[in-house]
C-alpha cells in the first residue's frame, strides 16, 4: 500500500518520499486555485482554505528545501494572465505579501525587521486596509497616463488602458510640476458594495449571471472588450504603492503616498503612521470594527515599513517584501449544510429561493440564511438540499451560497425543483421569457403582495379613495379588516365592531370615518379603465388599461375576452388581445395568466357584487372608420405599426391581425403579401398609408 500521507500529517512525522508526493499535489492543487482565482475569477475555496494549502506547501519546504520543485507556488505569483488582452511586461515586477494572522504573527514580523536591520528601536510602519479589489499597475509617462496594466503573474499583465481610463479615480495627467519623467502608480481596482448590488440587479433582470462578490465583478468589469461596459461599471480605485520611478520624490512610505495623493489619487483615508507594535493592532482593530460600514470590501491590513533605504535594504523573499506583512481579517466565508431552501414573495410577487443554513458563524456573525438569487442561479450551481456549501459574508450584504462541495454531497441529495406555484398563495407562479423572475400570478389575493396590491388599488390614478393612503391600508390589513378591495366597500356594513374599533383608532375619529365611508361610497361606480389598472396586473399600467377599456368597452366583453384568452396563445380570443395596437406578447400574456387564476377571478367577483363599473367612454364614434374593421400589411413608414393600431383603435376602429370577410379596411405598405392578397379575393377595400393618414386625420 503506497504511502499516501494524509494533508493532517504533522509536517515534522512526513517522511521524505511523503513529502514529495505532497508538494507535488499541492504544486498541483494551488495551480489550479491559482487560475480559478486569477483568470476565471471564480474560486472554489475560501482564502482561508487556500492560505492553508500554502502555508502546507510552505512548512514543508522549510524542511525539505531539497524537495522544492520548479513548479511549486512559492516560486510563482498567481497564474499566467487571461487571454484577450494584450501582454505588459511589468518594469518592476507586481509581488504579493505574506500573511500574518495573529498579533503575534504581526509582533513577529517587527522583530524580524529589526533583527534583520540590527536596529534597537522600533521603526515606524504604516498601515492602511487591504482591499479586496485586484491589483492595477499605472505608468505615466511625462505625466502622461500610457499603460494600464493588471498583476497577471506579476511579471506579465494584460494591458487594459483603455478601460482604466473610463475611471473616475484614475488620472490621465498628473497633478504638478516638475515630475519624474517615468511614475508607476500602483493600487487597487475595486467595486463599492452599493454598485456591486446594483450591477447584479441588473444581470439578473436581464438574466445574465450575476457576480459572487464585488471583486470578482471588479475583475470582470475591468476585463471587458468594451470599455463603455467598464465605465458603466463605476469601479474605484486606491493607490497603495508604486513601480518603476525614474525619481524618488520621497523617502519614507508615508511621505510616498503623500507625494501620490497630491499627483491626484485617491489614497485610503485610515492610512495611518505606527511607532510600536500596540499602534499596529490599534490600527487593525479600528479598521475591523468600522469593516462592515466602509462600503467596500477589505480582507485585512497591511503594515509596511515607512524608511524606505530599510526596505531597499530588507528586499524580498521569494515572492513577497520581507518589510511588509498584511494582517488578515478571519475568513469572512464559511462552509455549511444546507438544510432547506425556502422560497420568499416579495411584495411584487417575485419569488426568491433562500438557502436555510445549519448556522455558521461567518466573520462574527451567526448565518443561517443566504440568497440564491434565483432559478437559474440555483440550477446554475446546483445546490441541493443536503449540500454542503461554501458560502460568503461580504460587509452588510445578505450572505450568499458561492458554491457546493461536491466531495461532500449526500447519496440521497436531489436536484431541487423549483416551484411553479407560489408557496404563500398556492397561485400559479410563472416566469415571462426573458425573465429571470418566477412571479405569483395571485396578486389580489396573495397575502405576501396584498398591501402593496391593495395600497395600489387605492392610489390616485387606480380608486382614488381619499382618507384611505398607504398607512392606513397598511393598519387595515394588520388588524384583518381589509384583506381584499372588496373588502373596502363591504367596511362599513359589515359589522358595527369595524366601525367602533375604527373609531377608536387614534387620529381617526368619527368624523374621519364618516369621511373615509363617504370617499369609498363616492368610488362605488368606476370606469372600466381604472378598474382594469386598479388591478395590478403586471405589464398594466394606465396606458395599456386604457388601451384594453377601449377595445373591449364595457365589462361584460372585457371579462368574457380575458376567460377565453385563458386557453391560450391558439385561441381567437388571445389572438385579438394580443393584436390590440399598443399591447403586444407580453402583456397579453401577462394579463391572460391573471385572469387563469380562479383566485383572482373569485376575488374580482366579490369586488364587482359592490360595485359599478362604466363603459369606457366609447372611441370616437363619429370617425369615418368608428365600427370598422382594419388590418395593417406590410411596411408602414411614417409611423410604427404599433401607432397605427392605436390611432385606428381612438377612432373606433377594431384592428385585427388578419383578413376576412368581415374585414372593412386593408391598410398595405411596401411588402404587403397574402393579407393583401387576400383582401383582393374578399373584394375589401385597400388604402395606402398616406390614404389612411388622409381618412384618419
Ligand atoms: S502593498 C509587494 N497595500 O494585496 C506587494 N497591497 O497580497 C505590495 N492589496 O497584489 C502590495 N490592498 O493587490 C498593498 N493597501 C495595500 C493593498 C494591497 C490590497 C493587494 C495587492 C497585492 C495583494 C498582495
Amino acid at each position: 500500500m503506497a504511502t499516501r500521507p494524509s494533508p493532517l500529517t504533522p509536517v515534522d512525522r512526513l517522511t521524505e518520499e511523503q513529502a514529495a508526493a505532497e508538494l507535488k499535489r499541492l504544486a498541483r492543487l494551488i495551480g489550479e486555485h491559482d487560475r480559478r482565482y486569477y483568470q476565471e475569477d471564480a474560486p472554489t475555496v475560501t482564502d482561508a482554505e487556500y492560505d492553508a494549502l500554502r502555508q502546507r506547501n510552505n512548512e514543508i519546504e522549510a524542511r525539505f528545501p531539497e524537495l522544492i520543485r520548479k513548479d511549486s507556488p512559492s516560486q510563482r505569483v498567481g497564474a499566467a494572465p487571461a487571454r484577450g488582452f494584450k501582454k505588459v511586461r511589468h518594469a518592476v515586477p507586481m509581488l504579493s505579501l505574506d500573511n500574518a494572522f495573529s498579533d503575534e504573527d504581526v509582533a513577529e514580523f517587527a522583530e524580524r525587521v529589526m533583527r534583520f536591520l540590527k536596529l534597537a528601536d522600533m521603526p515606524a510602519f504604516t498601515a492602511e486596509p487591504k482591499i479586496d479589489g485586484l491589483s492595477m499597475s499605472l505608468r505615466y509617462e511625462n505625466g502622461e497616463l500610457v499603460t494600464g496594466a493588471t498583476r497577471g503573474d506579476g511579471e506579465e499583465g494584460e494591458d487594459v488602458t483603455a478601460n482604466v481610463k473610463t475611471l473616475d479615480d484614475i488620472p490621465h495627467k498628473l497633478k504638478g510640476r516638475g515630475l519624474p519623467e517615468i511614475v508607476e502608480v500602483r493600487g487597487e481596482v475595486y467595486m463599492t458594495h452599493d454598485n456591486f448590488l446594483k450591477l447584479n440587479k441588473r444581470q439578473a433582470e436581464a438574466d445574465e449571471p450575476v457576480y459572487a462578490n464585488p471583486r470578482n465583478s471588479a475583475a470582470g468589469s475591468l476585463r471587458q472588450k468594451d470599455p463603455s461596459i467598464t465605465a458603466s461599471r463605476n469601479l474605484k480605485f486606491f493607490a497603495y504603492g508604486w513601480g518603476e520611478m525614474s525619481d524618488m520624490p520621497a523617502e519614507t512610505q508615508s511621505g510616498m503616498m503623500e507625494w501620490i495623493d497630491a499627483r491626484g489619487f485617491r489614497i485610503n483615508p485610515l492610512l495611518k503612521t505606527c511607532k510600536s507594535v500596540e499602534a499596529m493592532l490599534k490600527v487593525y482593530r479600528d479598521i475591523e470594527e468600522r469593516r462592515a460600514k466602509l462600503g467596500y470590501d477589505i480582507d485585512g491590513v497591511v503594515y509596511k515599513l515607512d524608511r524606505l533605504d530599510w526596505q531597499t535594504r530588507l528586499g524580498f523573499i521569494s515572492r513577497s517584501p520581507r518589510w511588509a506583512i498584511a494582517h488578515k481579517f478571519p475568513a469572512e466565508k464559511a462552509t455549511t449544510v444546507v438544510n432547506g431552501i425556502d422560497i420568499q414573495v416579495g411584495r411584487t410577487g417575485a419569488l426568491t429561493p433562500v438557502a436555510k443554513l445549519e448556522p455558521v458563524t461567518v466573520g462574527g456573525v451567526v448565518v443561517s440564511n443566504a440568497t440564491l438569487h434565483n432559478e437559474d442561479e440555483i440550477a446554475r450551481k446546483d445546490v441541493r438540499i443536503g449540500d454542503t456549501v461554501t458560502i460568503q459574508r461580504a460587509g452588510d450584504v445578505i450572505p450568499q451560497v458561492l458554491g457546493v462541495v461536491l466531495e461532500k454531497r449526500p447519496k440521497s441529495a436531489k436536484p431541487y425543483k423549483f416551484p411553479d406555484t407560489c408557496p404563500v398563495c398556492g397561485s400559479h407562479a410563472v416566469r415571462e421569457e426573458g425573465e429571470a423572475v418566477r412571479r405569483c400570478t395571485g396578486g389580489l389575493i396573495c397575502p405576501a403582495q396584498q398591501v402593496e396590491r391593495l395600497r395600489h388599488f387605492v392610489s390616485r390614478d387606480a380608486f382614488d379613495i381619499e382618507g384611505l393612503g398607504e398607512k392606513q391600508v397598511q393598519a387595515f390589513y394588520a388588524e384583518g379588516l381589509i384583506m381584499e378591495p372588496a373588502d373596502i366597500f363591504t367596511l362599513e356594513q359589515r359589522n358595527r365592531r369595524a366601525r367602533r374599533k375604527l373609531e377608536e383608532r387614534e387620529g381617526y375619529g368619527e368624523t374621519s370615518v364618516r369621511n373615509l365611508f363617504a370617499a369609498i361610497e363616492q368610488r362605488r361606480r368606476i370606469p372600466l379603465n381604472k378598474l382594469i389598472y386598479a388591478l395590478g396586473i403586471r405589464h398594466v399600467g394606465e396606458g395599456n388599461a386604457k388601451l384594453l377599456a377601449r377595445h373591449y368597452g364595457d365589462l361584460d366583453a372585457f371579462l368574457d375576452g380575458m376567460m377565453a384568452a385563458g386557453k391560450g396563445h391558439a385561441s381567437e380570443a388571445w389572438q385579438e388581445l394580443n393584436d390590440i395596437g399598443g399591447i403586444g406578447e407580453v402583456v397579453a400574456d401577462a394579463v391572460a395568466e391573471f385572469f387563469k387564476e380562479k383566485k383572482n377571478r373569485e376575488a374580482l367577483d366579490r369586488l364587482l357584487d359592490e360595485i359599478e363599473v362604466e363603459p369606457m367612454e366609447q372611441a370616437r364614434s363619429d370617425s369615418p372608420v368608428a365600427g370598422k374593421t382594419v388590418v395593417f400589411t406590410g411596411a408602414l413608414e411614417k409611423m410604427t405599426r404599433n401607432e397605427a393600431k392605436a390611432q385606428a383603435e381612438r377612432l373606433g376602429a377594431k384592428v385585427s391581425g388578419s383578413v376576412s370577410k368581415k374585414t372593412d379596411l386593408v391598410v398595405a405598405g411596401p411588402g404587403a403579401g397574402s393579407k393583401l392578397a387576400d383582401a383582393q379575393k374578399f373584394g375589401v377595400k385597400v388604402l395606402s398609408e398616406d390614404e389612411w393618414i388622409a381618412l384618419a386625420g
